[in-house]
């Protein structure tokens, strides 16, 4: 299995692009589900996530072109079976939005449930509660979610989500734009990943109001059509980076980048000491001091984003001075403390809040993360840990950031995968 070997050192400079969102491509590929038709998208990141859902549409008879660097050609014209299989869908809990497109084209669909996860037990209720709102019936046999919609089509219908969820909020969406009739959705997700998808219905001709804020209104239509849509800029990738520099010290610019979507994050930064500066697709980071301590609250966006709690740990455990972290989104996101408190951090935790008490000195070590952005969290403690830090499991930080290695060394850092 691969490893990163870092090297910490001292500040980074330089350029870095950011790719696509993971977040936001998943989604769309699956929108390819809604369509006989071709939809295009741009600015895909190549990450094993993608890969997954390629094999998942394939599975399912869509065929899937890809240039293999940014650019997929999906096409559901072909689609001859509307099961999602559980040896895809464990390795990839996104999977489960097949589920809503599936079942609003076809009137039927079968996808395993995706289980627990490292960072909690992630129920997809919500999911299927709005689904049984618009008319889907549903039973759960065999570790399958087999649902059918009668008449073969759902129904419009107002469905109001309990907690704000980001794949919830999908799901139902892309099922609303071919249902009969009109879906309200209540306390949907505003995430920039969800606009994205949201605006790319609208290009394939589905009928939505209020995208963006916390209630869509969906105007079901008989059939969508294919686009071109170019994919969102990844906000936490572009996050890691600033987090990094923020500990590293230096100045980076951001290329392709949309800080837009990052308001609380920057403004976390600014907190923490580092100079922000931003245009439309762009930002540039100047950190010339030890970062200030900062305290996090997670929740869901226009806040602080669950998906940079990691990342913002590592910068208070070198930070001046005391923070408190607290994550209110998922129950089970601590598990980069121990792991940090190997290199050196005073970190403490109890329950959903974390004490961290800012260290001078990281010292480097072996360690190992069991989900994506807390094996974000420990490659950047290991740019500024003294000595080498070896970050094992690698697979879980290939499911979310593109080339890693090659952007981080690109300004200066000292890290190279070592192939098993
Ligand atoms: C998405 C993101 C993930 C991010 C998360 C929160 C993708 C592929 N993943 O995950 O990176 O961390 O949003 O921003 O986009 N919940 C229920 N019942 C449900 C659905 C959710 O109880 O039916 C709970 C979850 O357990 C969690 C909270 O709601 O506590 C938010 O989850 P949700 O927004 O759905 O996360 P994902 O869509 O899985």
């Amino acid at each position: 299995m691969d490893k990163l070997r870092i090297i910490g050192n001292g500040p980074l400079n330089g350029e870095i692009k950011i790719s696509g969102a993971k977040n936001a491509a998943l989604p769309l590929m699956c929108a390819g589900l809604l369509t006989a038709d071709t939809l295009y998208l741009r600015n895909v990141p190549m990450l094993a996530d993608v890969k997954t859902t390629q094999k998942l549409l394939q599975g399912m008879g869509v065929r899937v072109f890809t240039d293999n660097i940014s650019e997929f050609e999906i096409n559901g014209s072909a689609v001859n079976n509307t099961c999602a299989p559980y040896d895809l869908v464990k390795t990839m809990r996104a999977s489960i939005l097949v589920l809503g497109p599936t079942l609003a084209r076809f009137g039927e669909a079968q996808v395993s449930l995706p289980g627990g996860c490292a960072i909690g037990s992630r129920p997809v209720d919500q999911h299927l509660k709005g689904l049984e709102t618009m008319g889907a019936e549903i039973v759960i046999e065999h570790g399958y979610v087999k649902a059918k919609a009668p008449g073969g089509k759902l129904k419009g219908a107002r469905v109001v989500m309990d907690m704000v969820t980001v794949g919830g909020t999908e799901n139902l969406l892309m099922a609303a734009t071919l249902a009969e009739g009109t879906t309200i959705l209540d306390n949907c997700a505003v995430e920039p990943e969800v606009v994205d998808l949201a605006e790319c219905l609208v290009k394939m001709g589905a009928k939505i109001q209020g995208i963006g804020t916390a209630t869509m209104v969906v105007e079901g239509v008989d059939k969508l059509h294919g686009c071109e849509h170019s994919v969102v800029p990844d906000r936490i990738e572009a996050g890691t980076f600033l987090c990094a520099v923020a500990m590293t010290g230096g100045k980076v610019v951001l290329r392709h980048a949309a800080p837009k979507t990052m308001d609380a994050v920057l403004d976390k930064l600014v907190e923490a000491g580092a100079v922000i500066e931003a245009g439309d697709d762009w930002i540039s980071i100047d950190m010339r001091q030890r970062p200030k301590a900062v305290n996090i609250r997670t929740v869901p966006h226009p806040g602080f984003p669950t998906d940079m709690q990691a990342q913002f740990m590592a910068v208070n455990a070198v930070a001046e001075g005391s923070s408190r972290v607290v994550e209110t989104i998922f129950e089970n996101r601590f598990m980069h403390i121990p792991e940090l408190n190997r290199m050196g951090a005073d970190i403490s935790a109890e329950g959903n809040t974390a004490v961290v008490n800012g260290v001078a000195r990281l010292s480097g070590a072996t360690v190992m993360a069991t989900d994506l952005r807390a094996s974000a969290c420990l490659v950047i403690a290991g740019l500024v840990a003294e000595g080498e830090t070896t970050v094992e499991r690698l697979y879980h930080l290939d499911r979310g950031y593109e080339h890693i290695e090659r952007k981080l060394s690109a300004v200066g850092a000292k890290i190279e995968r070592i192939t098993a």
